[in-house]
């Protein structure tokens, strides 16, 4: 089979369940990660005969794309703030809100030389690693539960050079912390079960659910976590940025307001949802 003839049985395995456009764009990512050809060679040699393993591999992918599988985990590889992440169903795939959420601690950050700082829940590691590359002289903690989900960080913070502290731990049960913080970041764990059914079944089925859910009768209990122990470790005038669900804005609001020290600056994503806090320690 030559290059072109891949591509129409790309299209005629996949007719329905995707359109054409993100079909020819799946096929495009796929020869760029798994060959390293260049896009443009759809064009240029249409009629290029691929060997049994070239084939193979297009085939395993067009049989998992079927199965609603994200082309992330296919390829191995997520982009994140211009920086390509390893990524392996161990972790969530990033996101392009929390892109806004990092591209926001940036702009509200660039005179902060000098900063420590903690993200709950790293998983890839794309907000600890985005962050070190942005701030080099900050001194950055990151923690998961998950260990597979740490060596998928490590290997991320290696292959773009960021020095990032990383611990394996789980956060709801964390009792000893040493660094006081300048600055706490989090995505946590938000979706309340009943969201299940508005679900795609890509994510659904394929991404790790403990990065997801939160039981339904606490839905908050990532936040409540981290402002009990900001209390204790993060400095007055520092900073906690979240990425939430605006289904619990309202709640998110009267959870931070029952703490009494916290100027709260709220953001909206590009759909126009309130998905991103900042709040800052007064006392
Ligand atoms: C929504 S994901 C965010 C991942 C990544 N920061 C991002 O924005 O793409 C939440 C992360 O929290 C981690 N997590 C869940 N429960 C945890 C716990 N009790 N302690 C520490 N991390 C936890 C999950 O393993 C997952 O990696």
């Amino acid at each position: 089979m030559n290059l072109i003839e891949s591509r129409d049985y790309f299209r005629s395995t996949l007719k329905n369940t995707y359109d054409t456009p993100a079909i020819d764009y799946y096929f495009k990512v796929l020869i760029q990660a798994f060959f390293k050809w260049e896009a443009t060679i759809i064009g240029l040699q249409p009629r290029k005969i691929l060997t049994k393993t070239e084939l193979d591999q297009l085939m395993d992918a067009a049989k998992r794309l079927l199965a609603s599988e994200p082309l992330q985990y296919i390829t191995g590889s997520a982009h994140f703030c211009n920086l390509e992440f390893k990524v392996n169903p161990a972790v969530l795939i990033p996101r392009p809100e929390t892109e806004e959420l990092v591209e926001w601690i940036r702009e509200t950050q660039l005179q902060t030389s000098k900063m420590t700082l903690l993200e709950v829940g790293t998983g890839s590691g794309c907000i600890a690693v985005s962050l070190g590359v942005y701030f080099p002289n900050a001194e950055i903690h990151a923690l998961d539960i998950d260990t597979a989900a740490i060596e998928i960080a490590v290997t991320n913070a290696d292959r773009h050079s960021a020095a990032i502290n990383f611990h394996s731990c789980d956060f709801l049960t964390l009792s000893d912390w040493e660094f006081p913080l300048d600055r706490i970041v989090s995505n946590p764990p938000y979706i309340s079960p009943e969201e299940k059914q508005e679900m795609q079944p890509n994510v659904m089925d394929y991404e790790p659910h403990r990065a997801l859910f939160v039981p339904a009768d606490n839905p908050l209990l990532f936040y409540r976590k981290i402002l009990d122990f900001a209390q204790q470790h993060l400095k007055t005038e520092g900073e906690l940025f979240f990425e939430i669900n605006p289904k619990f804005l309202e709640a998110m609001r009267s959870l931070i307001l029952s703490y009494k020290n916290y100027h709260i600056y709220e953001r909206n994503d590009i759909f126009g949802k309130t998905r991103m806090m900042r709040l800052i320690k007064t006392v």
